[in-house]
C-alpha cells in the first residue's frame, strides 16, 4: 500500500515518453500459450498487471524471462502442464480471462475462475462464451469457475458479438487461430490493441484479415510459432500526459505516441481550448484558457472510457457547464466523489456527470478506487491548492509505468510514502 503526496500544483513543462500499452500486452501474453517456443515480447509495460499475467502462464506450464531493463519479455512454451486458471489470479484481473481462448484452442480443455464483479461494473464475460460454443465448445458452470472443452479441433463459424467488446474480440480470434476452416466475427471491436495482437499472431503464423474492422476472418492454421513482437505506444498513458499538461496549464511533449490513437483525446482537448500540435511520434500539449465540452464514451474510434474520468478531473476546472455521458461501463463516477472533496462540483445522474465548471481545486487526502480514478486525482492535484495525497496507489500502478518519475521529470512535487515502511 503506497501513497502519493502531491504538493503546491504548478505547470508541467518538459518531455515524457510513454510506455508499451497495457491492454496489448496483456493478450499478447495469453496468446504465446498458442505456440511452441521462445516468443521475445519487446517495449513491455512491466506492470503490476503485467507480472499477474506472467505468473498466470507460469503456472500453465509456460517459462518467462524479463530482461534486466524491464523492457522485455520472453516467453517460452513447450506444451502445457496445467489448464486451470485459479481463482486467486483471475480474481485480481479480469484480463486474466484472455487465456481462455488460447487454452481451449491448444490444449482442448480450460477450466477457469468466473472474473466476478469489479470496481466499475459487473462486466461479464457471456459474448466470450457464446463465441467458444459457436465454435463448437462445450461450456459448463460450477462452483465459481467455468469448464470449457472441444472434441476434435474447434471449427470456424460466424460469431456476431451484441456488442464489440475488446476482451470477447480478442478471446474468440485467439481461439479461432487454431480452428479448423474460416471464423467471421462480426460486430468485433476494431480497438488498436486488437489490431496489435491481430499482428503478433498473424506473425505466429495465424491467417487474420480484417482486424481493426468489425469484420475479422481467421483461416484456421494447423499450429503457430513463436515469433518476436514490439507493443505499440499505450494511448491511454499518453492521453493522460496530454490531459497533464492541459490540466496544469504546462507545455509538455509526449513522446512515442501513434497519433492516430489518441484522435478522440485530441479533438476533446482542442474543442476545450487545449492547443495541441502532433509531430510524427509525438504530441504536444500546451493550455491557457479551458472552456467546458461534453464527452460520451463509445468503443474504438469513439472516446475512450479510459479517458473519462481524467476529463472529468479537467472539465472541473474549464469555464462553463460540461456533460459527461459513460456508455460503456455502469458504475464508473466513483472518481466523482473525491474530485468534490477537492472543491469540484460536478453532479452524478445514472450515467451522466454535469460538470459546472471554474472550480478552484483544493488538495486534500482522497482515495483511489480504481485505476482510472486514480489518475483522475492525480490530475486534480497536480493543480490543486495546497497538498493532495492519493491512497491506494497499487490501482494506479496497474496501469502506469513509474508514474511519480516521469511527473517530477515534468516539474511536478510529488513523493511517494510507502505505508508499510512508514517512510
Ligand atoms: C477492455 C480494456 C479496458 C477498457 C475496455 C473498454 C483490456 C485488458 N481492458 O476491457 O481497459 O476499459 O476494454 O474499452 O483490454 N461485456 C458484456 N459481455 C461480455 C464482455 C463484455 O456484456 O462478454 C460488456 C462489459 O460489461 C462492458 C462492455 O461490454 O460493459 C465493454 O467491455 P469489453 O470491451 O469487453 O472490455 P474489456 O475487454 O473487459
Amino acid at each position: 500500500m503506497s501513497k502519493l503526496i502531491i504538493s503546491e500544483g504548478r505547470p508541467l513543462k518538459g518531455r515524457v515518453r510513454v510506455s508499451g500499452a497495457k491492454n496489448s500486452i496483456l493478450p499478447i501474453i495469453a496468446a504465446s500459450l498458442l505456440a511452441d517456443g521462445k516468443s521475445t515480447i519487446d517495449e513491455i509495460p512491466y506492470l503490476n498487471d503485467v507480472k499477474i499475467m506472467c505468473d498466470l502462464v507460469k503456472s500453465l506450464g509456460a517459462s518467462v524471462t524479463l530482461s534486466d531493463e524491464k523492457t522485455k519479455l520472453e516467453i517460452c512454451c513447450r506444451g502445457l502442464s496445467n489448464t486451470t486458471a485459479p481463482y486467486e489470479l483471475v480474481n485480481k484481473m479480469r484480463a486474466s480471462f484472455l487465456v481462455a481462448g488460447p487454452l481451449l484452442a491448444k490444449a482442448g480443455y480450460v477450466q477457469i475462475s468466473l472474473p466476478g464483479g469489479c470496481a466499475i461494473g459487473s462486466r461479464p464475460v457471456d459474448l466470450h462464451l457464446k463465441g467458444f460454443m459457436a465454435l463448437g465448445a462445450s461450456i459448463t458452470q460450477g462452483h465459481g469457475y467455468i469448464e470449457a472443452r472441444r472434441s476434435g479441433r474447434l471449427k470456424g463459424n460466424k460469431v456476431y458479438l451484441d456488442f464489440p467488446s475488446v476482451g470477447a474480440t480478442e478471446n474468440i480470434m485467439m481461439a479461432a487461430t487454431l480452428a479448423e476452416g474460416v471464423t467471421i466475427i462480426e460486430n468485433a471491436a476494431i480497438e488498436p490493441e486488437i489490431v496489435d495482437l491481430a499482428t503478433y499472431l498473424t506473425s505466429m503464423g495465424a491467417d487474420i484479415k480484417g482486424a481493426g474492422t468489425d469484420t475479422v476472418k481467421i483461416y484456421g492454421v494447423s499450429d503457430l510459432k513463436a515469433t518476436s513482437h514490439t507493443v505499440i505506444p499505450d494511448r491511454i498513458e499518453a492521453g493522460t500526459y496530454m490531459v497533464a499538461a492541459a490540466i496544469t496549464g504546462g507545455d509538455v511533449v509526449v513522446e512515442n505516441v501513434v497519433t492516430d490513437h489518441l484522435k478522440p483525446v485530441t479533438a476533446k482537448l482542442r474543442e476545450a481550448g487545449v492547443e495541441v500540435s502532433e509531430e510524427l511520434s509525438s504530441i504536444r500539449v500546451r493550455r491557457r484558457d479551458l472552456s467546458a465540452v461534453d464527452i460520451k464514451t463509445h468503443p474504438y474510434p469513439g472516446f475512450p472510457t479510459d479517458m473519462q474520468s481524467q476529463m472529468t478531473s479537467l472539465l472541473s476546472m474549464a469555464c462553463g457547464t460540461s456533460m459527461v455521458i459513460e456508455t460503456i461501463f455502469e458504475n464508473r463516477f466513483m472518481h466523482v466523489s473525491e474530485l468534490k472533496r477537492m472543491g469540484a462540483n460536478i453532479k452524478v445522474e445514472g450515467r451522466s456527470a454535469i460538470i459546472e465548471g471554474g472550480s478552484r481545486l483544493t488538495g486534500a487526502k482522497v482515495k483511489a478506487t480504481d485505476l482510472r480514478a486514480g489518475a483522475a486525482l492525480i490530475l486534480a492535484g497536480l493543480t490543486a491548492d495546497g497538498t493532495t495525497e492519493i491512497e491506494n496507489m497499487e490501482h494506479v500502478d496497474r496501469g502506469y509505468i513509474g508514474i511519480d518519475e516521469k511527473l517530477k521529470n515534468l516539474g511536478a512535487n510529488v513523493v511517494r510514502v510507502d505505508d508499510d515502511s512508514g517512510n
